[in-house]
């Protein structure tokens, strides 16, 4: 159990903007964030992503929690170039019931 998922849905209010979760969820300005845990980044053909997290896919990167809860505290310092204009979750607690938010809607 990594955190407070009832409080990482209220969190989420700040990421609702930009993505869906849940079912019938649909890119927007970010894709949409069903399965993300443990999928590579930037695996959606239908969504257009920025050249710099491109890059990261190609380079391997995977969405686990460790690289999930850097992106989130910052994501231009995980994937300079992000399009992603988001400032960050700088407090562990707010990362941690998010990501238990979000690991509802991923098998893992
Ligand atoms: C990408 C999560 C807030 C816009 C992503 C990805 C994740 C994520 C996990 C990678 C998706 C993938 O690899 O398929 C979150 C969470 C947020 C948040 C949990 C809140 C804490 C926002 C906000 C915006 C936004 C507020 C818009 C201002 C985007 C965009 C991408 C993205 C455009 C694609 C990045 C690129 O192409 O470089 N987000 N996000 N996100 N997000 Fe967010």
């Amino acid at each position: 159990r990594i955190g407070d998922a009832e409080r990482g849905a209220e969190i989420f209010a700040k990421c609702a903007g930009c993505h869906e979760i849940g079912q019938g969820a649909v890119h927007r300005v970010g894709p949409h964030l069903n399965g993300i845990f443990d999928r590579k980044v930037a695996q959606f053909h239908d969504f257009r992503y920025s050249e710099s997290i491109e890059r990261a896919r190609r380079d391997g990167m995977v969405w686990d929690l460790e690289h999930l809860d850097a992106y989130l505290e910052n994501p231009k310092a995980l994937v300079s170039g992000t399009r992603m204009n988001f400032p960050g979750l700088k407090e562990q607690r707010d990362r941690n019931d998010v990501l238990a938010f979000l690991r509802q809607f991923s098998a893992s």
